[in-house]
């Protein structure tokens, strides 16, 4: 047993829930409990802020440079190199995405890590030109102060680093909530950070259920600052429970993303992305391409070869390295899944491959759903607005591009859009007039550390990546000098 285990991060030290109490994590392949996690409550997450605010206002971390703070991340960014496969298979036992993909993933952070220890070097203030010539004016970057973030299960490692790194860069703390479904990795890191010589309070974890630990953390006045990454409606309790100290919000809410391939593209490619973009991480992922709008003339052909390479993927438990797909986090997930799909066929929708839970030796104690290719799908069905959070696209024929981009728009998210086409003016046209955060022209949800990702509408709002992912964790002061006395 680890010494982190059944433990909470508060001040540097590893700490039982003040409950007492622990609740069991399952690997969703096999329904075994890997572990049990501290049952965090309101009370721990006092101590956490308190921890939070004073490592923030006294100690060593307030007085590290920038070039400090740059050198920190750059060893976080090492040591998670150096234990890269025991995160990936951390990721990969507790919420069952392939170990493919989780290693993959955590290259990608440690890569980010490294982007985001450039930028803490590189945030500037200005110096400004008042009409009165008699005062001198400029603006310096302060960092906003104690962090929140409430993170999801889809992607726990992943979230954990992209909340933890502008922190560091900025001189900001952190108190981080994670999912219920998946906490190893995050507790993980704590550990890595501590090793790193991350400053006692400035990384704080504290584990347990959302409408306790992570509804104190939402509603705590002493937190100037809310990153949360999760559903929709959870977003919306988040929105109010800041309301009391009016803390700053960022939230990467859900989406709807739609996919739209015009017959003029290259359809090889097209079909091939639009199975990765749909059922990736078996369709638990925010930006996911979950609708399809495909020109009328070649429609029914696409839809077919989208549902054969579909029908290639393996579907297994994510620790066997040819896993394409593993299963579900948890049993609350696959029901929820099934309900959508229940729904669509009730609504009329046809399933081109998949359709219904996987049953088996192979899959009966896990969670597990096959890639599943609707048609007959219509825009108004509850399986076509709604976000599954699963691997169910529904396919949708299209007539002309004002038509596209009128469907498309139609939502009330804004998250991501994929659009296929040779025709450059008309990939110009489509980049434009699609509302989301980020579009994809002739390739799908491709995330890099310098280029910012986020929400517009019921997606949320602020920025994730990017200099303005550190940035907003940033406020600006005006300095004002009268240069006549
Ligand atoms: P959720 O939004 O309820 O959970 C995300 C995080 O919020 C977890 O850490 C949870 O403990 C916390 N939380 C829950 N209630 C809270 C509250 N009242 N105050 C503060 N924190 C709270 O999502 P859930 O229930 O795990 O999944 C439901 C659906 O949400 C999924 O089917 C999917 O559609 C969507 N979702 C979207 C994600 C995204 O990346 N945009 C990630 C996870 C879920
Ligand atoms: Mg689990």
């Amino acid at each position: 047993m680890a010494v982190r285990d059944e433990k909470l991060l508060i001040g540097g030290a590893w700490l039982p829930a003040e409950s007492g109490e622990t609740f069991e994590t399952r690997n969703p392949a096999t329904g075994e409990v890997l572990a049990r996690i501290a049952r965090g409550t309101a009370g721990d997450v006092d101590r956490a802020v308190d921890a939070a605010r004073r490592a923030f206002e006294e100690g060593p971390w307030p007085r590290f440079s920038p070039a400090d703070r740059q050198k920190l991340i750059l060893g976080l960014a090492d040591l998670l190199e150096r234990d890269a496969e025991q995160f990936a298979r951390l990721d990969t036992l507790e919420m069952g995405s392939p170990i493919r993909h989780t290693r993959g993933s955590v290259a990608m952070l440690v890569d980010l890590l490294r982007y985001f220890a450039g930028i803490a070097r590189s945030v500037e203030g200005t110096t400004n030109r008042p009409s009165d010539p008699g005062t001198f004016a400029c603006t310096v970057k302060e960092p906003v102060g104690v962090c929140g973030a409430i993170i999801p299960w889809n992607g726990p490692l992943w979230a954990s680093v992209l909340k933890l790194g502008p922190v560091l860069a900025s001189g900001c703390t952190l108190v981080l909530k994670p999912a219920e479904d998946a906490s190893l990795a995050p507790l993980r890191l704590a550990e890595l950070a501590l090793e790193a010589g991350v400053p006692a309070g400035v990384f704080n974890v504290v584990t347990g259920f959302g409408a306790e630990a992570g509804a104190a953390l939402a509603a705590h006045s002493g937190v100037d600052k809310i990153a949360f990454t999760g559903s929709e409606a959870t977003g919306r309790r988040i929105v109010q429970a800041s309301a009391g100290n009016l803390k700053r919000l960022s939230l990467e809410l859900g989406g709807k993303s739609p996919n739209i391939v015009f017959a003029d593209a290259d359809l090889e490619a097209a079909a091939k992305t639009a199975v990765i973009a749909a059922f990736a991480n078996s369709g638990q992922v925010c930006s996911a391409g979950t609708r399809l709008f495909v020109e009328r003339a070649v429609h029914r052909e696409f839809a077919a070869e989208v549902a054969r390479i579909a029908g290639t993927l393996k579907i297994g438990d994510g620790l066997d390295p040819e896993t394409d797909l593993g299963p579900l986090v948890s049993a609350r997930q696959l029901e929820r899944v099934c309900g959508h799909m229940d729904d669509a066929l009730a609504a009329g929708a046809a399933p081109l491959s998949g359709g219904g839970r996987l049953s088996g030796a192979a899959y009966d104690k896990g969670f597990f759903f096959p890639p599943t290719v609707l048609v007959e799908a219509r825009d108004d069905m509850r399986a076509v607005r709604e976000e599954i959070f699963g691997p169910i696209l529904a396919t949708l024929p299209f007539d002309s591009e004002d038509e596209v981009i009128a469907r498309a728009n139609a939502t009330e998210f804004g998250l991501g859009a994929g659009v296929w086409t040779s025709h450059l003016g008309r990939a110009h046209r489509m980049a434009r007039a699609l509302k989301a955060g980020s579009v994809w022209v002739n390739c799908y949800n491709r995330i890099d550390p310098a280029v910012p990702s986020g929400g517009i509408k019921a997606s949320g709002h602020g920025r994730e990546y990017g200099r303005q992912h550190v940035e907003e964790h940033f406020q600006t002061k005006s300095i004002w000098i009268d240069t006549t006395v």
